[in-house]
């Protein structure tokens, strides 16, 4: 995710901020950049990659300053560029702008600045309208200028701005993406993060929605919404660097398993319309094109190949259209029948998955279209496809994945949905009651977050059975796979996920005393038939631990434990039920003292074969 740093000091604000900017260099980036009040004009130098490079174009002693707003990108809008990197200013360069998160309604400013005012733009980002708003506005007060610019912007944002003119004050503000102001003496710092801070100041205070704050070297002053200054009480910091990078949480998949309430919103607010259309910005396929597909293959690896099995039930309801779902190490090397009526969609988090790069080739080669569903923008599965869906989960860190699969989830309806439309296979009043379910999610599952010490209860008491089966039906089986696959990888123990009805058919044969089951029954037409699915399961002695939406009361005479999720329509249900699997399969790996956030053998990113 993008990192925001600004300095208000003495001298070398470039040091401070490449400080800074490095310690946020853990979050994921692919360019960076700084701009600095040089000479009665600003300067910006940014550059694609590391920031060591960087570095290099700063080294001369004309650029530099007291004062300084830097960044470090993640894209969103518009490829990895030096173009697109971060800071962006407006034509003179009067104004300089850092941004994280996102700028809803920027095509809208982007069409009226162009329009009224015959501004020309330089990069393919939505940020870049910041700093020409705040340029239009700006009449020698930066605070009144930012001001005006926020009353133009929808979307989540944090911003720090500076102007040629004003050489002495860094002025910024938050509105659902986080901001912190470093206290120090002589000099003050304002941070997406703290961990950019703890090198100079332990002493910050904590920028609230919608709060104003202007920083010189002397002062920081906060404003709220209506522009009244405010008291805020200074937060002293006792963590070390290496906690607060991981925001207090003990690991990296911790951390992740909570953001996906935000990474959930993330993913929807970008696609859907205040209309309630979905928005393909960016994805050229025509109404002729989806008319025409008639077979779809989601190919992936993993957990984006879990996703991939609920895609396929998704879409094959809402766009009436045969979907096949294949892991991308068997479908490169199985001859499978793909022409220019098929719609290939690969999904993967990093978009560097060897197999799933090399399906897409075969699939291209063969006449397919390609719609990816990625997480990093800027990948090879993302540069090789013809359009690209992204998930906007922000980096993920830990090996084991979370938010990525919530958000392919999330992009699995939007996709089943546009298209269900698109052909008229849905009646509207489906479509409505989906998408007002999708806009739930993010609030049901930070509720089901708040249930996280009654699972952590459940893993220690269970962290010590060697063998777990994951069992459902339908919809629910594909997020078994998912459940099982983090609980292995993470705390390297035997388990099994199976279609309920499949049991009899062999599995039931290992179900002993010592077996651990966990019995997802989230759909209610096929609810009953998992009851008694669970009861044969208990008749063999093993104990079950039974997943239900709120109120599906019939499975506690039958199961010994049993996880409730807010209640749903049952399409969506996978995207609350994964929410207790991830958090077991977490505490059974702190409990048995594993590596959670690098397992052994496994990499984040497999790019060999
Ligand atoms: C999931 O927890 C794993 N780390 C793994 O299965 C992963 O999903 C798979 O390797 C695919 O990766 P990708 O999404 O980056 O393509």
């Amino acid at each position: 995710m993008c990192g925001i740093v600004g300095y208000v000091g003495e001298a070398h604000a470039k040091e401070k901020i490449i400080d800074g900017l490095k310690k946020l260099e853990y979050r994921g980036y692919d360019s960076a950049g700084i701009a600095l009040p040089v000479d009665g004009k600003i300067a910006i130098r940014k550059h694609v990659g590391e920031i060591k490079n960087l570095e290099k174009i700063i080294l001369d002693p004309e650029f530099d300053s007291p004062i300084g707003i830097g960044h470090t990108r993640w894209a969103t809008h518009g490829a990895p560029s030096d173009i697109n990197s971060h800071p962006h200013g407006n034509e003179d360069n009067s104004i300089a702008i850092v941004h994280n998160g996102i700028i809803e309604n920027y095509q809208e400013i982007k069409e009226w600045l162009a329009k009224d005012y015959g501004v020309k733009f330089k990069s393919e980002t939505d940020s870049e309208v910041i700093a020409h708003l705040i340029g239009i506005f700006y009449d020698g007060d930066l605070l009144e200028a930012v001001n005006k610019a926020v009353a133009e912007m929808r979307g989540a944002y944090a911003v720090c701005a500076i102007a040629a003119a004003e050489p002495d004050k860094i002025v910024a503000v938050r509105k659902d993406a986080p901001l912190v102001a470093g206290i120090g003496k002589g000099f003050n710092f304002i941070a997406s993060d703290i961990p950019a801070l703890l090198k100079y100041v332990r002493e910050v205070y904590l920028i609230e929605n919608n709060e104003t704050i202007v920083i010189t070297a002397d002062n920081i002053t906060i404003y709220d919404e209506n522009g009244k200054t405010v008291k805020r009480d200074v937060f002293h910091v006792t963590w070390d660097a290496d906690a607060a990078e991981k925001e207090g949480y003990e690991h990296f998949m911790l951390k992740e398993i909570h953001e996906q309430p935000k990474a959930v919103y993330e993913t929807l607010v970008r696609r859907i319309n205040d209309d309630g259309s979905i928005n393909l910005d960016g994805i050229s396929m025509t109404k002729e094109d989806i008319e025409g597909y008639n077979k779809i293959y989601i190919v992936a690896c993993g957990t984006a190949y879990h996703a991939g099995l609920v895609g396929k039930l998704v879409i094959e309801k809402m766009a009436k259209v045969p979907v096949e779902v294949d892991v991308a190490s068997e479908f490169r090397y199985r001859d499978p029948f793909v022409d220019e009526n098929t719609l290939f969609i690969a999904i993967s988090q990093s978009g560097e998955t060897l197999d799933t790069l090399a399906a897409l080739r075969e699939a291209k080669r063969k006449g397919a279209r390609v719609l990816s569903v990625v997480n990093v923008v800027g990948s090879s599965v993302s540069r090789e496809s013809d359009d690209v869906f992204y998930t906007w989960a922000g980096p993920e860190i830990a090996v084991a994945s979370t938010k990525a699969y919530t958000t392919q989830l999330i992009c699995m309806y939007l996709i089943g949905l546009y298209m269900g439309r698109t052909k008229g296979t849905i009646e509207t009043e489906y479509y409505n009651k989906v998408l007002d379910q999708l806009k739930e999610l993010p609030d049901k599952v930070d509720g089901l977050l708040k249930s996280e010490d009654k699972i952590a209860a459940l893993a220690k008491k269970y962290h010590r059975r060697e063998q777990v089966f994951f069992i459902g039906r339908g919809i629910d089986c594909g997020v078994s796979y998912e459940g099982s696959l983090k609980l292995k990888e993470i705390s390297y123990i035997n388990s099994f996920a199976i279609a309920a009805g499949e049991l009899k058919h062999g599995t039931i044969a290992l179900m002993e005393e010592e077996s651990l089951v966990f019995a997802l029954a989230t759909q209610d037409f096929l609810y009953e038939k998992m009851v008694s699915n669970v009861e044969e399961i208990k008749a063999r002695g093993a104990r079950v631990i039974g997943v239900a939406k709120d109120g599906r009361t019939e499975i506690e005479k039958v199961a010994d434990e049993v996880i409730y999720i807010p209640d749903c329509i049952d399409e969506v249900a996978p995207v609350v039920a994964v929410i207790p699997l991830q958090i077991f399969a977490y505490y059974v790996a702190k409990e048995r003292g594993c590596n959670i956030d690098k397992p052994k053998n496994l990499a984040k990113s497999v790019t060999v074969e």
